[in-house]
């Protein structure tokens, strides 16, 4: 897929539905939050949510004091839902509005997350330059959080296809600069209670 044809498919998502309209909406980012503190995130940690789109991951975050936090989307639409939820608390946050596999960082972070983002990278040249960003933005000994549904979750989401995962397989696409330090599976409830299953990944940035 193309990076505007992506672009509008998200622009359009967010404009016409709501954030609880959602089959990825999540009151709670329970897992997400959890594996960040396994890495042992400080108040001061770079913590970036890429596809982070309207997620409430981002307040829970502010909430906890995290004040170097950066929600990358494509969708400008979504990153205001964010922003407007936020309130005053939105001016801590940078926003980017951006294709995770055109950017170029211009920092490093200790922590990337990715909730339902990866997954919809069906070609490989499309993985290859996520994954050249990965490895440049994540400061060596940082982590990087990637959740997908798992090999026995939904072969779609929005529409569109995506690339299901496990660990494994994860770790192979991601390379070896990137050593697996924990994997759980989340059995994702949708806001019409159907169930998505997930993995979620804590790798850790080795090597140079
Ligand atoms: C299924 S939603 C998940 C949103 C959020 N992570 C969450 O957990 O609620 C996927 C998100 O990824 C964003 N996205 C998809 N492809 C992207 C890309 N190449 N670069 C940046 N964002 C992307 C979409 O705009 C959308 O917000």
């Amino acid at each position: 897929m193309e990076s505007h044809d992506r672009q509008d498919h998200w622009q359009s998502v967010y404009t016409k539905k709501s954030e609880s309209e959602v089959s990825w909406f999540q009151e709670n980012p329970a897992p997400s939050l959890a594996m960040i503190e396994q890495t042992g995130a400080a108040p001061g940690s770079a913590i970036i949510d890429i596809g982070g789109g309207a997620s409430r991951l981002v307040d829970r975050l502010v909430e906890r004091d995290f004040r170097n936090v950066t929600v990358l989307d494509l969708s400008r639409a979504a990153l205001e839902v964010a922003k407007a939820r936020l309130g005053d608390g939105a001016a801590q946050v940078q926003w980017l509005v951006a294709d995770g596999t055109i950017w170029e960082p211009q920092d490093t972070y200790d922590i990337w997350h990715d909730r339902a983002a990866f997954h919809f990278l069906t070609d490989q040249a499309d993985r290859a330059a996520y994954v050249a960003r990965l490895g440049q933005a994540v400061r060596v000994g940082g982590h990087a959080i990637i959740a997908t549904f798992a090999l026995d979750g939904p072969e779609r989401c929005s529409g569109l296809p995506v690339v299901r995962y496990d660990a494994a397989s994860l770790g192979k696409t991601l390379g070896d600069r990137f050593e697996l330090v924990n994997t759980r599976s989340d059995a994702h409830a949708t806001p019409w209670g159907s169930e998505q299953s997930f993995q979620f990944s804590l790798f850790r940035r080795v090597g140079s």
